[in-house]
């Protein structure tokens, strides 16, 4: 299904973002980064993080009370910066909201890295439900057909990540470990981060990799999809916060994944 274009009438409520819990912030960083003008509103669904081991039936019913509560409270469109709710998710939602803009974080991601990879062979970081639905394999392969494409779950990635340990000898041997046997000359050009946390482990993979791979992360290529869908996208510069569990954790990972500090958190239940 595709998106309805979003007019500049229907343009008046922020840009509604959702994920699991903090790791989309990666997703809304960028997108503030490309429509600098636009307001947002945030929902973590910090109760039930993670989604990226539960089955698609459960990651699918979550995301739809999340989107729900979104679109009750007026947004003008909605991005799923969770990869595994993108991957369960995204029809479902373009199927009850279809007068909404909704946008995944898949295509996109599938998009740059066939783009900046020149061998085809193309490494693929995510959590184990998303890897298992081989999304991003097939959405590789739709795009370049004699690519070949190396998966793996990363689930430590994402504990990591949550425990802000994101630094260091722990954090690059884990690293050092899911890249096993990619380092090589037989192994990836490029390496896409299908996760929304694993941006922010960027310095060391980045470390680890030590130039060997192209790293491609879905957030800022998301990002740009949205910001060239929607167009001037008038606005306070606002952002709202939503989280299911704990303001006060909310508040204090916040700058791993924004960049910067969120004072005010609304707790919500779904
Ligand atoms: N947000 C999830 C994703 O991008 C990662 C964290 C989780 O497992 O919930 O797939």
């Amino acid at each position: 299904m595709s998106n309805p274009v979003l007019t500049p009438a229907a343009a008046s409520g922020p840009i509604g973002v959702f994920d699991s819990g903090m790791g989309g912030l990666t997703v809304l960083r960028a997108l503030r980064r490309q429509l600098p003008n636009a307001d947002f509103l945030y929902l973590g669904d910090t109760a039930r993080l993670p989604y990226g081991t539960k089955s698609p039936a459960t990651v699918q019913s979550y995301a739809l009370q999340t989107a729900s509560l979104l679109v009750e409270r007026g947004v003008c469109a909605l991005v799923i910066a969770c990869n595994t709710a993108s991957v369960f998710a995204l029809d479902a939602l373009r199927m009850r909201f279809p007068e909404l803009p909704i946008f995944g974080v898949i295509e996109p991601g599938a998009d740059a890295v066939c783009e900046v990879s020149r061998s085809g062979r193309i490494g693929v970081l995510a959590t184990e439900s998303t890897i298992a639905s081989n999304a991003y394999q097939r959405a590789i392969l739709a795009r370049r057909a004699q690519a070949k494409v190396f998966a793996r779950p990363a689930p430590v990635l994402v504990a990591l990540a949550e425990a802000t340990w994101t630094n260091g000898d722990v954090p690059e041997s884990v690293v050092r470990a899911y890249l096993d046997g990619w380092l090589g000359k037989d192994g990836p050009d490029s390496l896409l981060l299908g996760c929304t946390h694993f941006p922010a482990l960027i310095e060391a993979i980045r470390k680890v990799a030590d130039g060997r791979l192209k790293i491609v992360d879905s957030a800022e290529t998301t990002a740009r999809v949205v910001a060239q869908a929607l167009g001037e996208v008038a606005g306070s510069r606002a952002a709202g916060y939503l989280a299911t569990d704990s303001a006060e954790r909310f508040s204090r990972l916040a700058p791993v994944f924004l960049g910067e500090c969120v004072e005010v958190v609304e707790m919500v239940d779904l």
